[in-house]
């Protein structure tokens, strides 16, 4: 099959592409080339012959044309987002214009492509999501797929909305979509502005490891290879006009999480001034920081038989190991703008 993956030059894309070329398909990769991305995330796959790039930003909708033209899908996997909750605090407008404008351009895009076609029946639009858009759970209960939308960032809001249209574009036009919801990410090649990046790297400084507000906000945690994994799965085989929420059965808080981190770091790279955990510093919440994420994968798992591959110990044990032996990926990331710098205080 040939894919369309739009942000393949981003954390998730990158791993979707890695894994649907090691599986056999051909990709073409969109990306604007934003701050956040990183085309040595693909070097491992950049020379083969099954892969392409082009570099367009999904606001450019003649662009776009072009693209589907040349290169003739057979499906596409949407991910191209801003994807930052503190800089949607500080900038908004990013995230309306490539979230809910670059999602309605894709659509239109991939309709006009589609139509054109005469419709296949096996044509796919994957559109790819976050848990964030069902808001803030309390201590107990879980996100499912009939959860009411209740985004509460810039960033949540602009997914929402994103989801809204794929949605009616199933409805009205019948293109064949179908679109996952997932919880929060962690793996190999993570740009070092998200929080298991940031721990890992400022500990390596020995730099302050801050934790906003007290840190009991807790999140679902998925390895991110098992994300594309299930991402792949849902393009083949999930139910037409369906979404799919995906989830690492790995509830903890930040500051368990950061503990964690600490531990593995203590075995993999010992600390001269004492223990990483002591490097831990509470800071000022985020405006609006969302209590709890909980993520009921059922329909995934009964439906399609997806679960993840790999424990939250596991997975943090590998991910720290890689950023040791991967300085050269992320020390070059470290210049770029706002890298390092405490965004989305709302001051
Ligand atoms: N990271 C997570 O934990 C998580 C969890 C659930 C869902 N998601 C969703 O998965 C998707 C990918 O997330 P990520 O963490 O890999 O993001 P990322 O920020 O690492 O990568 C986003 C990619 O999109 C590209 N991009 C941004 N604006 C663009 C534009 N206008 N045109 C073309 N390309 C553009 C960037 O250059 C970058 O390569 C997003 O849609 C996000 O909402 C992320």
């Amino acid at each position: 099959m040939k894919i369309l993956v739009t942000g393949g030059a981003g954390f998730i894309g990158s791993a979707v592409v890695r894994l649907a070329i090691a599986r056999g398909n051909s990709v073409v990769n969109v990306d604007a080339l934003t701050y956040a991305a990183c085309l040595d995330s693909l070097d491992s796959v950049a020379e083969h012959p099954n892969y392409a790039f082009e570099q367009v930003d999904i606001r450019n909708r003649a662009a776009l044309d072009a693209v589907f033209s040349k290169h003739t899908p057979d499906a596409v996997m949407h991910l191209a987002a801003e994807s930052h909750v503190d800089r949607s605090i500080d900038g908004p407008a990013d995230f309306i214009e490539t979230n809910v404008n670059g999602t309605f351009n894709m659509l239109e895009a991939t309709r006009s492509y589609w139509q054109a076609k005469g419709r296949p029946e096996t044509f796919r639009f994957h559109h790819i999501s976050t848990d964030e858009v069902f808001g803030s759970l309390g201590q107990t209960g879980m996100f499912n797929e009939d959860t009411p939308y209740d985004p509460r960032s810039p960033y949540s809001a602009s997914k929402a909305s994103s989801d809204h249209l794929i949605r009616a574009w199933f409805v009205t036009y019948g293109l064949p979509v179908v679109l996952t919801n997932c919880s929060n990410n962690y793996g190999p090649y993570q740009f070092p502005e998200k929080l298991v990046p940031v721990v890992i790297l400022n500990a390596l400084a020995g730099k302050p490891l801050p934790i906003y507000g007290d840190g009991g906000n807790i999140r679902d945690w998925l390895n991110v290879e098992d994300h594309a994994d299930a991402l792949l799965l849902v393009l083949e085989k999930g139910v037409l006009g369906r979404s799919y929420n995906i989830g690492g059965e790995n509830e903890c808080t930040n500051l368990e999480l950061v503990k964690k981190l600490c531990g593995i770091l203590d075995c993999l790279r010992q600390y001269d001034e004492g223990r990483y955990a002591d490097l831990i510093t509470f800071v000022d919440d985020r405006p609006g920081h969302d209590a709890r994420y909980a993520i009921d994968s059922s329909r995934i798992r009964d439906e399609l038989g997806w679960r993840p591959s790999i424990t939250l110990e596991e997975g943090l044990k590998k991910t720290v190991q890689w950023y040791l032996d991967n300085e050269n990926w992320w020390r070059p990331l470290l210049d770029r703008s706002g890298v390092g710098q405490r965004l989305g205080v709302n001051s």
